[in-house]
């Protein structure tokens, strides 16, 4: 790949096994609206997804796909979403004509010898996942560095399981264990078998006497699942004993186990995560594990040999390359706005390398979940965090948040929109049905995870953060696993529990009582307008619509 030019290695002594790649200036992130549920009808795959009839559908992949490899090496790459023999594991073939990819994969999820062994002894069912970047090259034709076709096909058969990808070699459009595989095949697999694919973090609190609470949060793509996942919490929290290990940073699986506690694992081996924004000060775990053996994707290029994006440092280099390979200054940036890094500029980087990762990643049997966390980038209305009186209202909480959109996926950003349980993207079937699976789950629990909603984005007039998050999210953390635990209080108010002031620890931070306020504010117009969002997500889902959720919605306008 150095010698086809997609990859460039980075110096080796300050960033050993490391290389940058530059993708197609089309092909940055996912592109929703060419992904595709293709179920055998329309309603099954619900008013959210795209849907075209699987017969047509097959006959345009047998057309794209043929000769589509012409002149490339296609790949066999056997993986394990999850630890090689785990019963809570899935396997996968993807089929590749691009070398990125296996290289992702490698470091994504398990692959090779060992998954081919699995096969043949577990004699589990594969999901066959066939990708190419669309780009067949002639007798003696020169490849480019990143091969793609304008033309995108993310496509998914949920009742026969299968992924067949064209034209995109970029993040979840083409590592096909992610997305496509570990949330839209495996949401359907989940429904079918009575568990949970979810786009969820798993972290584990440890308190001062050495307990454990394993917490899963839902936010939306770029909402800060990496960042909370890895989080380091502030010195007196630090200094007293208490510790935050990472479980994983996008994905859960989670089930229930013979004692009716719900357990989660981590289907992933790495992680994908968003570069800009990551720096020494937001997020040094993060930090730690993209040192080495790190794949990074659309970064900039400093002229000794490293990598560099907006929010790594205070001051950016005097020069580089940016994500286009084209010379880049502050200065030409400070005329232009040109961003060193694209916006969705992604390290890929091997889990166990992450200082923080949990003891029991690799636990075939996962880890026990006592809370459930839903959280969006809203400037306003949300506040800073509040816990759902009960499964049902919590299902509620998390079926109707909203999120403003990011650049992980193509198109605006900024826009407010409706992304339940951070799975718009994601969900393999009808949202309504998807509602019932969840609240369904709830009969097969002996004691069920507490549910919550955080917001670290609110911002107050002058449109600054009213909330420093990040490390000080552990402040919000700690009553979170409290609360779960039934310890901490909190008051009762028409959204559910909030803590007073008083109920958080602010040991080490001078945080002002009026700030506190408005980031704690249930601005009752405000919740109107939110509530008629709610209506009009249900309108659109209404005939599969579980009933507790209109009741939840009826109580809730009661009590604003
Ligand atoms: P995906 O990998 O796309 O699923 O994203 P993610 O949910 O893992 O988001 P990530 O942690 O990578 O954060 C995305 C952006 O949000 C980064 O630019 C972060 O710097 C920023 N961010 C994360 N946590 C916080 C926070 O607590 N406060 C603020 N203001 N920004 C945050
Ligand atoms: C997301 O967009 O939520 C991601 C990145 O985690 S991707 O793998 O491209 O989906
Ligand atoms: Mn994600």
């Amino acid at each position: 790949m150095v010698a086809a030019g997609t990859f460039t290695r980075l110096d080796p002594v300050n960033w050993p096994g490391c290389f940058l790649a530059r993708s197609d200036a089309t092909d940055v992130a996912r592109v929703e609206d060419r992904t595709f549920i293709c179920s055998l009808s329309k309603d099954a795959a619900g008013p959210t997804n795209n849907w075209v009839e699987p017969f047509e559908m097959r006959r345009k992949l047998k057309g794209l796909f043929a000769g589509c490899m012409r002149g490339r090496t296609m790949y066999v790459l056997p993986f394990s979403m999850g630890a090689v023999g785990s019963p809570l594991s899935q396997i996968g073939v993807e089929l590749t004509d691009s070398p990125y990819v296996v290289v992702n994969m490698r470091i994504m999820a398990r692959i090779g010898l060992p998954v081919f062994r699995e096969i043949d002894r577990a004699q589990k069912r594969v999901v066959p996942c066939v990708h190419s970047v669309g780009r067949p090259l002639a007798d003696g034709e020169r490849d480019v560095a990143w091969p793609c076709n304008p033309e995108k096909y993310i496509v998914h058969f949920p009742e026969t399981r299968e992924i067949w990808s064209f034209g995109s070699g970029y993040g979840g459009n083409a590592l096909l264990g992610k997305k496509c595989f570990a949330l839209r095949i495996a949401s359907a697999m989940a429904r079918d078998e009575g568990w949970m694919a979810e786009h969820m973090l798993i972290l584990g609190v440890e308190n001062p006497e050495g307990e454990k609470t394993y917490v899963a949060a839902a936010f939306p793509s770029a909402c800060g699942k990496t960042n909370f996942a890895m989080m380091i919490p502030p010195r007196p929290f630090a200094d007293k004993g208490w510790k935050v290990w990472t479980v994983g940073d996008d994905i859960a699986w989670l089930r229930p186990d013979d004692k009716g506690r719900l357990r989660a694992i981590n289907p992933e081996a790495g992680f994908f995560g968003v570069a800009p924004g990551t720096s020494q000060k937001t997020n040094p775990n993060a930090m730690a594990a993209l040192s080495r053996n790190t794949i990074f994707t659309n970064v900039a290029l400093t002229p000794d040999g490293g990598v560099w994006w907006e929010g790594m440092t205070k001051t950016p280099p005097s020069e580089c390359l940016d994500w286009r390979g084209q010379r880049w200054t502050p200065e030409l940036a400070a005329a232009s706005g040109a961003k060193a890094a694209h916006p969705n500029a992604r390290f890929t980087a091997p889990a166990v390398q992450c200082p923080t990762i949990d003891p029991a990643f690799n636990d075939p049997e996962g880890v026990p979940i006592s809370a459930i966390v839903f959280g969006g980038r809203r400037a306003t209305t949300l506040p800073l965090v509040f816990q759902a009186f009960n499964w049902s209202a919590g299902v509620y909480v998390g079926a109707t948040m909203g999120s403003e959109t990011t650049a992980a996926a193509a198109g605006a950003t900024g826009a407010v929109r409706r992304d339940p349980m951070a799975m718009l993207p994601f969900c393999g079937y009808h949202m309504g049905d998807y509602f019932r699976h969840w609240i369904s789950m709830q009969r097969s629990l002996s004691e069920t995870p507490r549910i919550f909603h955080v917001n670290w984005f609110r911002k107050d007039a002058n449109g600054a953060f009213l909330w420093p998050g990040f490390g000080e999210n552990m402040r919000v953390l700690k009553w979170i696993v409290e609360r779960a635990r039934g310890r901490a209080s909190g008051r009762e108010t028409p959204l559910g529990w909030m803590p007073r002031m008083q109920d958080l620890d602010w040991t080490g931070l001078a945080f002002d009582e009026e700030d506190f306020e408005a980031l704690m504010a249930v601005d009752r117009k405000a919740w109107r307008r939110e509530l008629m969002e709610h209506e009009e997500l249900f309108l659109d889902l209404r005939a599969h619509l579980p009933k507790e959720l209109l009741f939840e919605r009826e109580l809730l306008i009661c009590r604003l």
